[in-house]
């Protein structure tokens, strides 16, 4: 069988590392993919919000299975367009990829299925949003531009005067574009946040090991937010009960809240959550996998995961045994463009890739770089993962440093605390159970 992988980060390249090692599998064909994927797979020309070209490409090619990396292309309904033509698509159709499209939409269907978030006012006009805030006594608020933002669209905000900063910067000069033609302006929830990927066919769920994301730019998570810049797997300060009560209380849930409302979904539900005193609470939905998750996923995935796929693009995941987890460690650390998230430059040389490699359990995969006539070059803020397992998380750590350290390009930055949250420093959340 041929798979067709739609996206070009580090996502995508850990998804066609890991479908290429499929037995079932002939061909990886990555569109439009980086130098990284280059390597296990067969890039394609196609830019990821191409539907037409995408779907021309997935019928030429008579791929069995499209795996679609990225929100952008979910959004505008690539798996819609693919089903259409009888192709199976790991991935929502566009009514299913509305609850990341739109945050005031993904807010009503919660509160439409009495599923436990934040409280919530929405907004079309920014005078009635500021009006609105005179009148609040409670600090901070979360002002929340409505759609694709890449995670920048949220202000936490301590003050009136801040938060009316906020609704001028996203609804009169449009930092956002279009995604500020409607704000949600939020209560603010106290608790450690936590995140839950889970696979579903729409009827069956699939819970996915633990991991967590650094989304600031800066150690201590100081600075800007960025796409993420480091992720370890396991988490382990989420213990059992907290994890029961995620599943009971926000995943089934939200699997039958599609259901009664008639959407047919087929593929991640990653749920940003803050674990609240009151318990679990929705932050926000995505529809795909995280990234950086991604790649510490696959790195932790002992099973093939070519059938959890295809059986969920086909409705099948009931028939598909529970997979197979490595109990090592992973941490993967992002390594990122001088001047990311903000300006930075492209087209700099990368040396030392294949040195890391070199080490046991490393391995490298690539987000923004591209093949320059042999040579591969920077073309991306975030420019690679370094991905390491080991015995601990501080194993794993360790390794993946020195991976890291053993490539070069000019003005290269990583954060150095990836995985320091484990080493202690938060607290346990219930029991230390086998979540
Ligand atoms: P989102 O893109 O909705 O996940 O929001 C980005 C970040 O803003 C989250 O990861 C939280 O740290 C923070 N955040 C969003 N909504 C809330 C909220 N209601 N209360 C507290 N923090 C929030
Ligand atoms: N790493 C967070 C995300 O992919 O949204």
């Amino acid at each position: 069988m041929k798979v067709l992988v739609v996206g070009s980060g580090g996502r995508e390249h850990a998804l066609c590392w890991k479908i290429a090692q499929s037995p079932l599998v002939d061909e990886v064909i990555c569109a439009p993919g980086n130098a990284g994927t280059a390597l296990v797979a067969r890039n394609a020309g196609v830019n990821a919000t191409d539907l037409e070209g995408m779907v021309t490409l997935a019928r030429t090619e008579g791929v069995g299975l499209v795996v679609i990396g990225p929100e952008d292309p979910l959004c505008m309904g690539l798996g819609d367009r693919l089903r259409a033509c009888d192709i199976p698509v790991f991935g929502p159709n566009a009514d299913g990829a509305y609850l990341e499209a739109s945050k005031v939409g993904s807010k009503e269907f919660l509160e439409r299925h009495r599923i436990p978030t934040a409280g919530s006012r929405r907004f079309d006009r920014s005078g009635l949003a500021k009006g609105h805030l005179e009148s609040v006594t409670d600090w901070p608020q979360v002002i929340k531009a409505d759609g694709l933002a890449a995670g920048k669209g949220v202000y936490v905000c301590d003050d009136v005067k801040s938060a009316k900063t906020a609704i001028d910067q996203v609804m009169e000069e449009r930092r956002h574009g279009e995604a500020g033609n409607r704000i949600l302006v939020e209560e603010f929830l106290e608790g450690e946040e936590a995140s839950v990927f889970a696979i579903t066919d729409g009827s069956t769920i699939l819970i996915l090991e633990p991991v967590q994301d650094h989304k600031q730019v800066g150690e201590g998570d100081t600075g800007p937010n960025t796409g993420g810049m480091g992720v370890f797997s396991p988490v382990a300060n989420l213990g059992t009960r907290v994890h029961k009560q995620i599943e009971q209380r926000v995943l089934v849930p939200t699997v039958h809240a599609l259901r009664q409302e008639n959407i047919d979904y087929r593929g991640i539900l990653f749920v940003g959550l803050m674990l609240t005193d009151s318990g679990p609470r929705v932050i926000e939905y995505n529809v795909r996998f995280g990234d950086p998750e991604c790649q510490a996923l696959v790195r932790r995935l002992k099973s093939d995961l070519v059938p959890i796929l295809l059986a969920t693009a086909t409705g099948t995941l009931e028939s598909i045994e529970p997979p197979e987890w490595d109990s090592r460690a992973c941490v993967g650390v992002v390594g990122a463009a001088g001047g990311y998230p903000d300006t930075y430059t492209k087209g700099d040389p990368i040396s030392g890739l294949a040195a890391a490699e070199e080490l046991d359990d490393v391995v490298v995969f690539h987000a923004g770089t591209r093949d320059k006539d042999g040579d591969v070059v920077t073309d991306g803020g975030r420019v690679l993962c370094v991905t390491a397992l080991g015995k601990t998380v501080e194993d794993a750590r360790e390794l993946a440093y020195a991976g890291y350290d053993r490539i070069q390009w000019d003005g290269k930055f990583c954060r150095r605390d990836i995985g320091d949250r484990h080493a202690g420093k938060a607290p346990v959340l219930d029991d230390p159970g086998d979540f």
